[in-house]
């Protein structure tokens, strides 16, 4: 590669608040992905974005570059319309699970590349090796097989989408540059876009369990998603939901799945069933499908369940396994007769990844049966002695610091009062 720049002055230029022009975009992303330029000026780069932040025009042609690094996959073989979902991530958050079959039973294809946590938040494809057999990594041509055969696909991707993105994810894990706007949004945008969905629904979590906890950040980052989609061709649109409270009554990966079979048999916590069905109706209309049937019938119909069950089966899951259990559980129970006022997300989620069910570390093994049962949610009237949590865990030394986590998790209030929540559906922002 030609040295065309050098990475100290592009580090210079953004440290001293300056614009990148497209070809040093181009160049910085280019030599990174390639070695040329070093971790440790990336990493300067990068906190001078996060310091100084960057243009429109500099995100849109840093995530164009990120895309560029890498392949670009396209369904156009298929007969029907390729819509995904993107969740920024939460406690509880299960929701993929079911939805990419209910969009498929209502007529979608769901080519979704999913990811594993990191962190207090969960991530899909832990959840789903919960399912003894399941498999995260197929070929490009598996993924096509599964997506005709099945409506929709969840799998990881391959090395060869965005491979910039890999590295650089990487080394914004540790060097305190992950809550960069722009650089969530090319990070995200530049794998959907990569992915070959042409419409794309996202979920921007906000509240004390989410990436964004200000409800005024997740919405510019929502905005900086949505316009990064459009200009790339994706019809996309956003959604900013609550993650105050954690979502449905389980957080952990085979806790998950038991509660996502819930809802696809019709059953379930009455946040998730609606936030799926919210979901699966923006992604419809999003992809401009008319729907076989309404999402809620699909649900209730078992058509879901057989899309799930197909989908589960393509990728070698055994759908009528036992999933795993966690060797040894403990309760936490309430200390007074009262109303349960609120319940903190991001202490559920730290405690859920205390008890094995996320990793510290990459490439670090989680433990499937691990995590937390939720028995109350705010607004529930509790007694003394009434089960709040389940903590699961196949150590018993875990459960010391996933209780020291929970302990000021909840509150009981003795006058009836409930603590002031975020609407589940707190804003819609198109393209
Ligand atoms: N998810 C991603 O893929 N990238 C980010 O930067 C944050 C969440």
């Amino acid at each position: 590669m030609s040295e065309a720049f050098d990475a100290v002055e592009i580090i210079g230029a953004k440290r001293d608040k300056k614009e990148l022009s497209d070809p040093q975009i181009d160049w910085i992303i280019n030599a990174y992905t390639k070695g040329v330029v070093a971790d440790e000026q990336m990493s300067a780069l990068l906190m001078a974005i996060l310091l100084n932040g960057m243009n429109s025009r500099e995100i849109s042609r840093w995530t164009d570059a990120m895309i560029a690094s890498g392949e670009r996959m396209e369904w156009s073989m298929l007969d029907r319309k390729t819509v995904d979902k993107h969740s920024t991530g939460g406690v509880g958050d299960k929701i993929t699970l079911p939805l990419a079959p209910l969009v498929a039973a209502c007529g979608g294809a769901v080519p979704q590349l999913s990811g594993r946590g990191l962190g207090h938040t969960g991530g899909t494809l832990d959840k789903l090796e919960s399912i003894p057999g399941w498999r995260a990594s197929l070929t490009n041509a598996e993924m096509l097989e599964v997506l005709k055969s099945c409506g929709a696909v969840i799998c990881a991707a391959g090395a060869g989408l965005a491979p910039a993105d890999k590295k650089l994810y990487a080394l914004r894990d540790v060097t305190g540059t992950v809550q960069a706007i722009p650089l969530i949004a090319s990070s995200i945008m530049s794998k959907k876009i990569a992915e070959g969905t042409s419409a794309l629904v996202l979920d921007v979590k906000t509240g004390s369990g989410a990436f964004m906890s200000d409800p005024k950040k997740a919405s510019e980052l929502a905005r900086v998603m949505v316009d990064l989609g459009t200009r790339a061709g994706v019809k996309t649109r956003a959604l900013v939901t609550a993650m105050d409270v954690p979502l449905g009554l389980t957080a952990g990966n085979a806790l998950e799945v038991r509660e996502t079979i819930e809802v696809l048999a019709g059953g379930g916590p009455s946040d998730v069933v609606e936030l799926t069905l919210v979901l699966a109706r923006e992604m419809l209309d999003a992809a401009g499908i008319k729907p076989l049937m309404d999402p809620a019938d699909a649900l209730k119909n078992g058509a879901a369940m057989d899309s799930w069950k197909a989908m589960i089966r393509a990728q070698g899951g055994d759908v009528d396994a036992k999933l795993p259990v966690a060797k040894e559980n403990i309760s936490i129970v309430a200390d007074k007769d009262g109303t349960l006022s609120s319940m903190d997300a991001m202490s559920v989620g730290i405690a859920a990844w205390r008890l094995g069910a996320g990793r510290s570390k990459q490439g670090e093994k989680v433990s499937f049966g691990a995590g937390i049962e939720i028995h109350a949610k705010p607004g529930a009237q509790v007694k003394k002695g009434d089960l709040i949590y389940t903590l699961h865990a196949d150590e018993s030394d875990r459960f010391a610091r996933a209780e020291s986590a929970l302990e000021n998790s909840f509150v009981i209030s003795q006058d009836g009062s409930v603590a002031d929540r975020l609407p589940l559906i707190i804003e819609k922002i198109e393209g």
